[in-house]
């Protein structure tokens, strides 16, 4: 696992992200115009900034062609926006998304309130395009921009304790109309166990399609764990702890016989009210738009490893 040789974080030397990119406000301008741009619009506050460096990963990339921008950014969920696919899009713009504070809590060494600049500032963005499946059977495919969980993890020492990462939305009633009523306990939570965690493939998303994530995809700051249903990837992360004990999650909570744990995509187990053994791939047209679920979501020879020994019927 790559470690960084100054894990040191030091949340005073705050350099606004504005400034930290002007900087490179050429560099970027040049990457950005060779890099694939798809779609105009930005939204929100990310729409201002600088746009983000990065390289593309393509050994880690599917070959599959990305879904459009619009196929990304209007059909999502989101409780905290509404229960409607549209209604993140239609209702998260005014969102603020900047400045943003993450907390780092629990089993490791350095633990504290940082800027979301200090959470960024080490990590070198990739594009990664990943299969995205939802438990709700459609998929579609996504150029994330992000970095290692792992990276970031490791820069707070992690104990020999810590066994799970938990991760927790912001929770904001008047800027999110969803918390408003009672469909989850709000706020949002998700965990991975650390193995999972600290897979190369999870990845800390702050951006899609070369430009910093809109609002209604999860920023500032979101999780993507490509090989399971889409609902353990978080979005607006505030909080991540480190703990002992499997944490609970919101899902689990409202469903547990529904929504597992693991959450790992498996055309096999089937959900209660419907299968999920075949997708519907967003964008596509009636014949390419039915295709078939792939266990771990195409990535079995990755993670499967992870899980050897386990019942994946039991440990859905
Ligand atoms: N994170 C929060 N905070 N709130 C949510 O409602 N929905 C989850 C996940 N992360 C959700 C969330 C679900 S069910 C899915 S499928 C994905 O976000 C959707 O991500 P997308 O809208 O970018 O496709």
């Amino acid at each position: 696992m790559k470690r960084y040789s100054d894990p040191s974080i030091l949340p005073s030397a705050i350099t606004p992200e504005y400034e930290y990119f002007d900087r490179r406000r050429l560099l970027a301008a040049l990457a950005a115009s060779a890099a694939m741009i798809i779609g105009s619009v930005g939204s929100g506050l990310a729409a201002t900034l600088a746009p983000p460096r990065y390289t593309r990963n393509t050994k880690l990339s599917t070959r599959e062609a990305p879904n459009s921008w619009e196929d990304v950014t209007t059909y999502n969920n989101f409780y905290e926006f509404g229960l409607d696919k549209s209604d993140p899009y239609e209702r998260a713009q005014e969102f603020r998304s900047r400045p943003w504070t993450i907390e780092i809590a629990g089993e490791a060494e350095l633990r504290g309130k940082f800027t979301l600049e200090d959470i960024l500032k080490p990590h070198a963005l990739e594009e990664r395009i990943y299969r995205f499946r939802c438990v709700e059977a459609w998929s579609r495919i996504v150029p994330w921009l992000g970095f290692p969980l792992a990276d970031l993890l490791a820069r707070f020492k992690p104990t020999s304790k810590a066994k799970f990462v938990e991760f927790t939305t912001l929770l904001d009633p008047k800027q999110m109309p969803g918390q408003r009523s009672g469909v989850l306990d709000w706020p949002y939570r998700e965990a991975l166990r650390i193995d999972e965690a600290m897979h190369p493939l999870t990845l800390m998303v702050v951006g899609v399609y070369g430009k910093w994530l809109p609002n209604q995809s999860g920023a500032p700051l979101r999780l993507i764990v490509p090989w399971k249903y889409g609902f353990k990837g978080i979005k607006s992360i505030v909080k991540i702890r480190f703990t002992e004990r499997q944490p609970a999650t919101s899902w689990n909570m409202a469903a547990p016989d529904e929504y597992g744990f693991f959450a790992n995509v498996n055309p096999a187990v089937d959900h209660p009210r419907w299968s999920q053994a075949k997708e519907r791939r967003i964008g596509g047209n009636f014949l390419t738009s039915r295709i078939d679920t792939l266990p771990f979501n195409g990535y079995d020879d990755d993670v499967a490893a992870l899980y050897r020994g386990m019942d994946l019927r039991r440990y859905y």
